[in-house]
């Protein structure tokens, strides 16, 4: 990714985020909506900075508190600015009137529903402007063009003019050269083209698309930049939601391999955008990785299992089955096996925790054992308590510590203990029934039940 360029410091960028999403049939803003565990709003705003662009202005709905407090989280930087009638790209681009007449020697233009677009691409379209040219459109050659606006291209390869699919002739229309719908425009000229912008046209809108054909008339020089269709995607429904989704988990899946991961079979990992892994890591099938989680050189994370806001230490093994929850963090060579859940713990160094346990909201000390089935009782239906287990101490199987508890370094807890009380270290603690034994009991017994039943006969 490149990183942040300082010539185009002045550069503003307009994410476009105000439109209805009425096709996602959502109660909540379609640009909130997620891909790899992100927005797309957000996955937007960081291609942008990463394209080394650092002013933005987001345009929404009058009714988008939501967006507004993701923009607010992600770049409180950001100038929010509400679009009060959806009259149209140029008109919602207007929006920001106010940031736009700050003065930028670069305005760029984004939809906030194409989240796919690559730093680089968006680097490329500003780049475009060099030389005097007075607008650069992204284009992309479409498989099925259908509902995209097409570029019109004279013989010299100058963009002449885009038109809507609703406003195209049929000529026009067979044209498969379309618009992604990213532009980046002279930022000395882009107020008196928006203003000269019209809504003459088949959906009574004020098109940004529009603003070509004027910077042509005014003798303004204007490209294209061409990127991949799948960059292009624009989300509209839940099917292309889908589609995005699939090609973003592509993306994430080559470059964990790329760096030196093995997936042992891709398409069924699941990644997150902020997913870090380290090398020689090794995910089996069938894992997926929510937001948040960190994966140190060496770890092994065995099928089937589900991780979100963890960190795992190096060498470190997870799984087959097991669930580590926010706040999970596996120190190196710690072993977390099947039928466990782990969430806000720390699990010490060479620690394990391997079959059918519970632990929450607690600290393992380094090489600690945890039998099957432990259970740490963290939770009184209202407040949360911390079980703190020290060094080496050997937690015997079917075991519930009741927290807020402490077991010390090197203790010993019997098999089927209910821990109530801290325990000293080196100490063994048994919270159970002492065992009591009749012998010949069973034997008596069995033969009084018989003779009963064989009396009712
Ligand atoms: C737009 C382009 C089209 C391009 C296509 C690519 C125009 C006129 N058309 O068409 O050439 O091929 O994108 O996907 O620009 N928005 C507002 N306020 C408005 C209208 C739209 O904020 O009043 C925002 C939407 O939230 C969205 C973006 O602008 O993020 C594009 O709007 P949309 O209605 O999806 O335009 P398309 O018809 O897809
Ligand atoms: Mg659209």
């Amino acid at each position: 990714m490149p990183t942040g360029d300082p010539t185009r410091r002045n550069a503003l960028a307009v994410v476009l985020a105000a439109g209805e999403g009425t096709r996602m049939k959502s109660v909540r803003p379609k640009v909130l909506h997620e891909i790899a565990g992100r927005s797309m709003l957000a996955h937007m705003l960081a291609s942008v900075a990463a394209a080394g662009i650092d002013a933005f202005a987001v345009v929404v709905g009058p009714e988008a508190d939501e967006v507004r407090q993701e923009v607010q989280r992600l770049r409180p930087d950001a100038r929010v600015f509400v679009q009060q009638r959806r009259l149209g790209t140029a008109h919602a681009v207007l929006a920001a009137r106010a940031a736009i007449a700050a003065g930028f020697d670069q305005l760029l233009v984004l939809f906030a529903d194409t989240p796919l677009v690559r730093p680089a691409t968006i680097a490329a379209l500003c780049d475009g402007l060099a030389g005097g040219t007075g607008v650069v459109a992204l284009g992309f050659t479409a498989r099925d063009p259908h509902g995209y606006g097409r570029l019109i291209v004279d013989g010299r390869g100058r963009l002449v003019a885009i038109r809507e699919e609703k406003d195209a002739s049929d000529e026009e229309r067979r044209l498969r050269l379309c618009n992604a719908g990213l532009m980046a425009i002279d930022g000395r000229r882009a107020l008196e083209l928006l203003d000269a912008v019209g809504a003459s046209n088949a959906k009574g809108e004020y098109y940004l698309t529009d603003i070509v054909g004027l910077a042509a008339e005014r003798g303004l020089a204007t490209r294209v930049v061409l990127a991949d269709e799948d960059e292009a995607l624009g989300v509209n429904d839940r099917v292309q939601l889908a589609q995005a989704e699939a090609l973003a988990q592509q993306r994430l899946r080559r470059a964990a391999m790329l760096a030196g991961a093995t997936l042992v079979a891709p398409d069924t990992i699941f990644l997150s955008a902020d997913t870090k892994i380290g090398r020689d890591v090794v995910i089996e099938p069938h894992v997926v990785i929510g937001p948040g989680v960190e994966i140190a050189n060496g770890a092994l994370i065995r099928s089937f299992s589900h991780l979100e806001g963890a960190t795992i230490g190096f060498n470190a093994k997870v799984g087959p089955f097991a669930r580590l929850r926010p706040g999970a963090n596996l120190a190196a060579t710690a072993r977390v096996g099947n039928f466990v859940e782990i969430k806000a713990a720390d699990v010490g160094e060479g620690a394990k925790v391997n079959h059918l346990t519970y632990i929450g909201d607690a600290t393992i000390g380094a090489g600690a054992n945890i039998g099957a089935g432990t259970i740490t009782c963290n939770y009184d239906g209202f407040f949360k308590y911390r079980t703190v287990i020290g060094e080496g101490a050997f937690i015997g199987s079917n075991s519930a510590l009741v927290a807020p508890v402490k077991i010390g370094d090197r203790a010993y807890v019997g098999s089927g203990s209910v821990i109530t009380r801290d325990v000293g270290p080196d100490a063994l603690a048994l919270g159970r029934g002492r065992q009591v034994e009749r012998s010949g009991w069973a034997a008596r017994f069995r033969e009084s039940q018989k003779a009963k039943k064989d009396g009712a006969i």
